[in-house]
């Protein structure tokens, strides 16, 4: 009976640098609407592996499929095209350009919108929901680090995508940040029903996701 086929499906997934082996046959699926959490010590791979599922880099060997898609047989126009109405990247670092106010970063990727009229709305709706009608207009550098972060993650949700990636930022000084970021993926996953991934170096946070996987030789391993 349980037929579904997963949202995102890495078979066999290695990633390999000159004398370094980051992956290392690594087996991962995830369906429609899950969340789930990957947790490692720094250096383990775990951005390469959230670069990889968003397929900003691609795998030295094995499949990745997205929504049944063999990721390797599309051309670099179409894995843009899929990115950017399938998946939703909050980074490491918020990337929001600094020129422009808050409502028109939270737009980049709508820019190619069929409606520019409803995303503008979304963009304004969005905003409020994470507490930040007021800042509508406010350019990054007047804003704090965390009304930045939520200005990052309501730009990755403009689109509507199946999936969002999360790189927590890292560092123990961050860990309220952190946990706020967990508070606002989870509340908006709840709105919104995207599958979300998480890499988080806290277990306390991973434990909140659906799904907890430990990041370890190469290999994810499901935790609990
Ligand atoms: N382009 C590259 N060339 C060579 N080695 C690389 C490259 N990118 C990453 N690595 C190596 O791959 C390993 C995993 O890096 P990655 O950034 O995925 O770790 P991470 O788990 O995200 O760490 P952190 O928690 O510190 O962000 C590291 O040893 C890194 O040096
Ligand atoms: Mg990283």
């Amino acid at each position: 009976m349980n037929n579904v086929t997963p949202l995102v499906e890495m078979k066999d997934v290695s990633k390999e640098y000159p004398g370094t082996c980051v992956l290392n046959a690594l087996d991962f699926s995830l369906n429609t609407g899950e969340t789930a959490a990957i947790i490692g010590p720094s250096g383990c791979g775990k951005s390469t592996f959230l670069n990889i599922l968003g397929t900003l880099d691609t795998p030295t060997s094995g499949s990745y499929r997205f929504k049944d898609r063999d990721t390797s047989t599309l051309s670099p126009n179409e894995l843009a095209a899929l990115r950017n109405r399938d998946i939703g990247f909050v980074f490491q670092l918020h990337h929001l350009l600094p020129q422009c106010a808050a409502v028109e970063n939270v737009l980049v990727p709508a820019l190619v919108a069929e409606h520019p009229d409803a995303a503008r709305a979304r963009a304004e709706e969005l905003l409020g929901r994470v507490g930040l009608a007021h800042c509508m207009d406010a350019r990054p550098g007047q804003l704090s680090g965390g009304e930045r972060q939520r200005v990052a993650v309501v730009r990755a949700l403009i689109n509507r995508p199946a999936l969002l990636l999360a790189d927590e930022p890292t560092g123990s000084l961050n860990q309220e940040g952190a946990e706020l970021l967990a508070d606002l993926l989870l509340e908006l996953h709840r709105q919104e029903g995207m599958a979300v991934v998480i890499v988080t170096h806290a277990p306390a946070i991973a434990e909140r996701f659906g799904r907890v996987f430990e990041l370890r030789d190469g290999r994810l391993a499901a935790r609990g």
